[in-house]
């Protein structure tokens, strides 16, 4: 698996990171629901970066119907991990476009070891891995109030402590949950977390990459530390 991955991924000279720190590689670690597209959402523009969600791009893929998608609809809708080599792949896809210049966010990836094997040897250098630290009833909850908006993409939450909600007198028709945000396909994707994506925190603190945020705060203080560990 990891010889066919690296053979796949070739990064442009220009992805990767500049030593002289004028780009930025980042990684987005934590469980489900821990606030990594949240915090990346408000960190990108400051940056001058892009936020590169492999959930995203799988949600699109699965909208498209792509032979790719519905391979991945399966594995998601389950739970589970999609494939390695599905999510490389679709990774060099995207980290080979124009607005990868600057730096990136990585969101959701990697989530293996054989998923971070392939992007260390793939040539492309990271900066700082951001490990978000959160309870697993705090992202029960915070992930069974998430909707997406129909007519707008925008993500809100539905229950007060937890942000941003939606406008007062938004129609609760337009909101809509994703499947894999049920409780119950939670705690499969915590379980998932645990056993394949928890190892990569020993991983990256080995390289002297990694930094501990206490994700359980409110927003701005999150977003705060991170800007603090990224100065
Ligand atoms: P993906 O979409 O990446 O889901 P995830 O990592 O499980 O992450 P989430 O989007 O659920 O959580 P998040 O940490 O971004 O939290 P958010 O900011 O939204 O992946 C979905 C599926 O795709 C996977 O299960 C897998 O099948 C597949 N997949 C993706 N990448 C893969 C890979 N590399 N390899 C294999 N398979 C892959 O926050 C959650 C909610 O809480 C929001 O409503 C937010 O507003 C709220 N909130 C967050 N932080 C706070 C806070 N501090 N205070 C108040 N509210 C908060």
């Amino acid at each position: 698996m990891q010889a066919i991955c690296r053979s796949r991924v070739q990064i442009p000279p220009e992805a990767y990171f500049n030593s002289k720190g004028d780009k930025m590689n980042l990684i987005f670690l934590g469980p489900p629901g821990a606030g990594k597209g949240t915090i990346a959402q408000h960190i990108v523009n400051d940056l001058n970066i892009v936020q590169i969600s492999t959930g995203d791009l799988l949600r699109a893929a699965v909208k498209e119907g792509s032979e790719l998608g519905k391979k991945a609809k399966e594995f998601m809708d389950a739970g589970k991990l999609v494939t390695d080599e599905l999510v490389i792949n679709l990774l060099k896809e995207r980290i080979e476009k124009d607005d990868c210049k600057n730096g990136f966010i990585l969101d959701g990836f990697p989530r293996t070891i054989p998923q971070a094997d392939a992007l260390g040897e793939s040539g492309v250098k990271i900066d700082k891995v951001i490990n978000f630290k959160v309870e697993d009833d705090l992202v029960i909850h915070r992930i069974t109030g998430r909707r997406t908006s129909k007519s707008t993409g925008k993500i809100y939450n539905i229950y007060p402590d937890c942000a941003p909600n939606p406008p007062e007198g938004h129609p609760e028709e337009d909101l809509l949950q994703r499947d894999d945000d049920k409780e119950e396909v939670v705690k499969k994707r915590l379980v998932q977390y645990r056993e394949q994506t928890e190892p990569l925190i020993g991983y990256y603190q080995e390289k002297g990459l990694l930094a501990d945020i206490d994700a359980a705060k409110q927003l701005d203080e999150i977003v705060a530390d991170v800007k603090a560990v990224l100065e």
